[in-house]
C-alpha cells in the first residue's frame, strides 16, 4: 500500500462509504477530488464519473503516466543516491523536460521525481534512509520498485476510470453544480506543499480555502471536507457526518488523532443528517 503524508488509506474506505451513499441519495454521478494525492479516498468512491488533480503536478504526471502506460519503470541498478540527487537538481529544468540528453535516464524529470519523493515521505521511511546511506539490508531499490509497481496496477485497475487533469491550485476548479467534491487539504500545521510550475514551497491558506468550498456549495455543488477540525469560515454552515478515534503512530510511539468529515451542500438542498 503506497504511502502518502496525510494519506487517507487507512480510513478512506469510511469517507467514501459516506459519500457514495450520499450520491445514491441524490442521483449524483459526478465527483472531483481537487487534492488527489494517493487517491486513498478516491479509490473507493463509486461514482461514474471521477475527476483529479493535485497541486503537485509532478504527482500527477507520474499517475497519468502509470495510468496510460507510459511511465518507464527503473531497473534496481538505475536506483541510486547519484540518480535521486540528479532528479532533485533537475527541480529547475522546465516541467516535463527530460533529463540530460544522452543519458541512460530516459523518464521524465517530474514523474521520476514524484516517485522518489512520495517514497521519501513516511511511513516509508526505508527509502529516505536509503538516499542519505546507501543501500543496506532494509533499504533496498527494490523496494521503491515494489511501490511503483502497485501503484501502476492501481492505475490501472481502481483509478483507470479516473480522469487526471494537469496539476492545479484548487482555487481552479470552477465547478458549476451538481458535483461531489471532496477535499483531503493539507492541515493546519503541514508546513507547506510543493508546487510544481513555481518550483517552491507554499503555505496554504486554511481560511481561504474553507472560504472557496463554501463558495462552490451556494454555486450547487455538494462539498465534503476531510478535517481535524471545523472549517474555519462560517463554521455554522458545516455539519459533522463522520468521525472517528485513530490510534497511529509506531510499536514504540503511539498517538491518538480523531479525524472528521464535515459537509455543506447547496442552499435548496436538504441538509444531511449530523452523526
Ligand atoms: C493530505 S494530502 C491528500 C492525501 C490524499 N487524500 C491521499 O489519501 O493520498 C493533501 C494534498 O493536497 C495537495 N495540495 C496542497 N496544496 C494544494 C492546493 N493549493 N491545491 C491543490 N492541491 C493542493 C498536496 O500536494 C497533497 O497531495
Amino acid at each position: 500500500m503506497v504511502g502518502y503524508q496525510g494519506g487517507k488509506r487507512r480510513i478512506g474506505h469510511h469517507l467514501a462509504a459516506v459519500i457514495n451513499e450520499y450520491a445514491s441519495q441524490h442521483n449524483l454521478t459526478k465527483y472531483m477530488a481537487p487534492f488527489f494525492g494517493c487517491g486513498g479516498v478516491t479509490m473507493h468512491v463509486t461514482l461514474p464519473c471521477r475527476v483529479a488533480s493535485d497541486l503537485n503536478d509532478d504527482l500527477i504526471q507520474l499517475w497519468t503516466q502509470l495510468q496510460q502506460g507510459t511511465f518507464t519503470m527503473p531497473t534496481a541498478a538505475e536506483v541510486t543516491k547519484a540518480h535521486y540527487e540528479e532528479l532533485k537538481a533537475g527541480t529547475k529544468l522546465k516541467a516535463g523536460a527530460k533529463l540530460k540528453a544522452g543519458t541512460k535516464h530516459e523518464h521524465t524529470s517530474q514523474s521520476m521525481r514524484a516517485a522518489y519523493g512520495l517514497f521519501c515521505t513516511s511511513p516509508l521511511r526505508y527509502m529516505s534512509s536509503f538516499l542519505k546511506n546507501g543501500h543496506n539490508k532494509k533499504n533496498t531499490p527494490q523496494r521503491l520498485l515494489d511501490g511503483l509497481d502497485e501503484m501502476k496496477h492501481e492505475a490501472q485497475s481502481v483509478f483507470l476510470s479516473v480522469e487526471f487533469l494537469p496539476g492545479r491550485d484548487y482555487t481552479q476548479w470552477k465547478p458549476r453544480g451538481g458535483w461531489i467534491i471532496f477535499c483531503d487539504p493539507p492541515y493546519l500545521n503541514a508546513c507547506g506543499y510543493w508546487h510544481a510550475s513555481t518550483q517552491k514551497r507554499m503555505s496554504f491558506h486554511a481560511e481561504k480555502f474553507c472560504k472557496t468550498a463554501g463558495e462552490w456549495a451556494q454555486k450547487g455543488n455538494h462539498v465534503f471536507v476531510s478535517y481535524n477540525h471545523a472549517p474555519l469560515y462560517q463554521p455554522e454552515h458545516w455539519t459533522r457526518v463522520w468521525s472517528s478515534d485513530f490510534n497511529l503512530g509506531t510499536r514504540t510511539k503511539r498517538f491518538e488523532r480523531t479525524e472528521y468529515l464535515w459537509f455543506r451542500g447547496p442552499t435548496e438542498s436538504q441538509p444531511m443528517d449530523a452523526e
